[in-house]
């Protein structure tokens, strides 16, 4: 049996190899505790769980969905892009409900990309703007997050051939992994470079919930031009706690809109309805707001331990990450081995993300202070030895 050559292609997923470490340290007895994946421990709200419970009741619900969602779901995504971002959306032409963005980001390649094309993806980035164009036979080309200009890509520094082969160009503020907040005026440029090249912005709004220090991320459909050249991907798995829901929507441009919902048609059924009408209600109750301060105490509980144990970082004000510098003479792979050998504490390697996350890793606030805590200590005595 020989997979394809596509498949072939691609590198080992991030988080599929550190499961795969977790379960073998479990296996020998040890006390793992893992900051490497971006899962809220908290649970989704009891409300949203209500909301499904009733709507589970309604044999209604038991078919096969229609891919394009129902009326009540797509609706509430424009209540929310209204009171939310001040944003309008026809729920009509302009929103598709999404198995989660991960499913959302990859189908974008297949939708948009043919042989050869290229997608325009942050390096460091989130791994599926890589691995997807690969999948569908496209050149994914990194486009290095410059922290000078606060992680935004410098777009003149993109080759004119690269620029005129790209239909995609995937953005991610509130920024996995670095935890960077939008740069001044990087939409505006993007929205920009979009029109000159005739390409198609993805942005990837996982983050714009979980934000911290009282500052609020924007939508990039608030940018003027934004809706004629790009679509954002809105998902509630980080903001409402529901990873395990695979609840988002493609919102944006409707012809782009329409080219993602066509190829689902053929690709999956839908989302079970009962979830639908359960993410309707979260997204009108909006996310519940105690998470910020959640996770924005964690976050200063790490930072402090860091800190304190002489490693430099800066503490992001958005997203569920803390993006720090690895010790010298480690690499971020090299590192993050030692540090799950010693300690039994999982941290995600830099260079997963990208040639230009190396020499960093990255710890997600995703699990309870106490274990963080933990975490955190036996990351000091593995440093001080
Ligand atoms: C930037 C980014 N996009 C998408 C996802 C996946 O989100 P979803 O659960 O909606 O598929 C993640 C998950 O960590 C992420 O970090």
């Amino acid at each position: 049996m020989k997979p394809s050559n596509r498949s072939e292609r691609l590198p080992p997923y991030l988080f599929a190899e550190l499961e795969r470490k977790v379960r073998e340290k479990k296996a020998e007895g040890v006390d793992v505790i893992s900051l490497g994946i971006g899962d809220p421990d908290t649970p989704t709200p009891a409300a949203v769980v209500d909301a499904l419970t009733r709507a589970a009741a309604d044999p209604a619900t038991h078919q096969y969905p229609s891919n394009r969602g129902r009326p009540e779901l797509r609706e509430a995504f424009a209540r929310f892009y209204k009171r939310r971002f001040g944003v309008a959306l026809d729920p009509e032409t302009e929103i598709i409900p999404a198995l989660g963005a991960k499913e959302c980001v990859f189908n974008l390649n297949l939708a948009f990309l043919d042989a050869g094309d290229v997608a325009l993806a942050a390096d460091p980035g989130y791994p599926v703007y890589t691995g997807g164009p690969l999948l569908v036979d496209g050149e994914p080309v990194l486009m290095p997050l410059v922290p000078a200009l606060g992680f935004a890509p410098d777009l003149d520094a993109i080759a004119s051939a690269d620029a005129a082969r790209a239909r995609l160009l995937y953005l991610n503020y509130p920024n996995n992994p670095t935890g960077a907040v939008l740069p001044d005026g990087l939409f505006d440029r993007v929205v920009e470079f979009a029109r000159e090249h005739d390409i198609l912005v993805v942005h990837d709004a996982s983050y714009t919930e979980t934000t911290f220090g009282g500052y609020v991320a924007p939508s990039f459909l608030q940018t003027p031009g934004a809706k004629e050249v790009g679509v954002e991907i809105f998902s509630l798995s980080k903001g409402w706690n529901m990873t395990g829901w695979r609840t988002a929507a493609i919102v944006g441009n409707a012809e782009a809109v329409a080219a993602y919902w066509r190829l689902k048609t053929n690709i999956d059924s839908g989302m079970f309805e009962a979830v639908q009408l359960a993410a309707a209600a979260a997204l009108d109750a909006g996310p519940p707001a105690e998470m910020k301060v959640v996770y924005q105490r964690r976050r200063d509980l790490v930072c402090d331990a860091l800190r304190a144990i002489g490693v430099n970082v800066t503490p992001p004000n958005g997203t569920i990450y803390i993006w720090a510098p690895v010790p010298e003479g480690h690499t971020s792979a090299s590192y993050c081995e030692l540090v799950l050998e010693e300690s039994g504490v999982v941290l995600s390697p830099g260079g997963a993300y990208g040639p230009n996350g190396e020499g960093f890793f990255r710890i997600s606030l995703t699990v309870p202070d106490d274990r963080l805590g933990e975490a955190v200590e036996r990351l000091r005595d593995s440093l001080a030895r």
